[in-house]
């Protein structure tokens, strides 16, 4: 009986915990003008609808710095619409300091896995990175977001259903209170 007491309590004790920070989430991929910028414009619709800016912030980044300050690939940004989500997000690219002010840092494949691991200036930072695979409850057979920057229009269409699985997941988490680890 002790037990389950302390355990409940535990149990408030951390959704109190969670729900008084504001999670600030980072989507990173190669160029930050399709992936990234497709999935931060999906959250921050999740994050309006749900009415949860107080608790939930988003931003996008590239590991590759060349399309820094150019709008979303006018084919993902297409796509988006079509589905009523606007993109407005300019490239930037990340930065040490975004291991700072950002909790959630969601890399969208492998390789930019690897570049965001080795920018991380400390161990506690490497903790903050997860993959976007990690969070597909719908689409098994996917384990990372595939770069459509070379593909027709399915590409980018198969994107957004990534990213749409994935985006309600991790607002998902947020709203039970959970912790990414
Ligand atoms: P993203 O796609 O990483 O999803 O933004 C790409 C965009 C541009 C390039 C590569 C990937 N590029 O090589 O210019």
């Amino acid at each position: 009986m002790m037990k389950a007491k302390f355990f409940l309590l535990s149990l408030h004790g951390l959704f109190w915990l969670s729900s008084e920070m504001k999670q600030r989430i980072l989507f990173v991929c190669l160029g930050n003008i399709c992936r990234s910028p497709a999935a931060e414009a999906v959250m921050q619709q999740l994050i309006d609808r749900n009415g949860v800016g107080d608790r939930v912030a988003v931003d996008s980044a590239g590991t590759y710095g060349g399309h820094a300050g150019d709008r979303a690939d006018s084919r993902m940004r297409r796509a988006a619409s079509a589905r009523g989500v606007d993109i407005t997000h300019r490239s930037r690219q990340v930065r040490e300091e975004d291991f700072e002010r950002f909790d959630i840092i969601v890399a969208m494949d492998d390789n930019n896995y690897e570049a965001l691991f080795r920018l991380a200036p400390h161990r506690d930072a490497q903790m903050k990175i997860f993959r976007f695979r990690e969070f597909l409850r719908h689409h098994p057979d996917w384990s990372y977001i595939p770069d459509p920057y070379y593909e027709g229009h399915e590409g980018f269409e198969l994107v957004l259903d990534l990213v749409e699985d994935g985006c309600q997941t991790m607002l998902d988490k947020i709203l039970r209170g959970e912790d990414f680890e």
